[in-house]
């Protein structure tokens, strides 16, 4: 830690939420993800009162499926990114935004660190996985979710929940949940907008199977529990789907 104090932005508002029924005091448990793509997602749920209002704040507990190797304040943190279209203008309780250390100079020890929170928020045995009720994720033109880029060690990691990946593209470290927490996830929902991705959203959902190229095609978290929502442009190559 370089002791440095970093102006991390706090939730301004406190929300009495309407308790009574047992089910409102489950934590649920959302993993944001990172990239432009969410920003709209975020300012829809905190900014927008007939959906706003009637979301169980005090409940919704985040984390994120990945994060820079840099401070909270830094342009590129996805939780300043959240904090900013979120956190700022949603009445979300403090002790409920579990953020990844990107500060920590060795990227290793921010992984080590969200593994032990994440095992200890979700009481986890040895060997156990966390279940998320929903995991946010984007997808890169090259086919990579989260941090897990085409061609890099976290893409066979199968035993840790959060891992430190190098990626040579970038020349730095990522933190990054893993292939198998993901897809343990009750619901994953990916969001791809842009025509930059049309071409790989196409290999990713209609070609063949080939993992190592396109991670985004590691996620398959089961029947029922995958859901792609994607723009015009995103979509423009893709043939015979489902369009809403
Ligand atoms: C990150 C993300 C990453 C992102 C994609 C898409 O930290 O960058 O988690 O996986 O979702 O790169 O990013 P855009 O939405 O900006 O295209």
């Amino acid at each position: 830690m370089t002791g440095r104090k970093y102006a991390v932005p706090r939730p301004v508002k406190s929300y009495t939420w309407q308790t009574g029924s047992p089910s409102a005091t489950k934590p649920i448990t959302i993993a944001l993800s990172g990239g432009s793509t969410p920003r709209g997602l975020h300012a829809l749920l905190a900014n927008e009162p007939a959906i706003r209002d009637r979301l169980p704040w005090p409940n919704l507990h985040f984390f994120w499926g990945d994060e820079r190797h840099v401070p909270p304040d830094h342009p590129q943190s996805n939780y300043r990114m959240a904090c900013e279209t979120l956190f700022s203008s949603a009445p979300v309780p403090g002790e409920n935004i579990h953020r990844v250390c990107g500060e920590e100079s060795d990227a290793a020890l921010a992984a080590e660190k969200y593994e032990q929170e994440l095992r200890a928020f979700f009481d986890l045995e040895a060997g156990q996985l966390p279940r998320f009720d929903c995991i946010l994720l984007g997808m890169g033109p090259d086919g990579h979710t989260a941090s897990l880029f085409p061609g890099t060690k976290a893409l066979h990691e199968s035993k840790r929940l959060v891992v430190a990946n190098w990626v040579e593209k970038f020349k730095a470290w990522r933190i990054t949940l893993t292939i198998p927490v993901l897809n343990h996830s009750d619901l994953v929902v990916f969001m791809v907008s842009g025509a930059e991705k049309a071409e790989t959203l196409k290999k990713v959902l209609q070609g063949d199977h080939q993992p190592d190229r396109f991670p985004a095609q590691f996620i398959r978290p089961g029947p029922g529990r995958l859901l792609w929502i994607v723009d015009k442009a995103a979509a423009s190559c893709l043939t015979d789907y489902i369009q809403s």
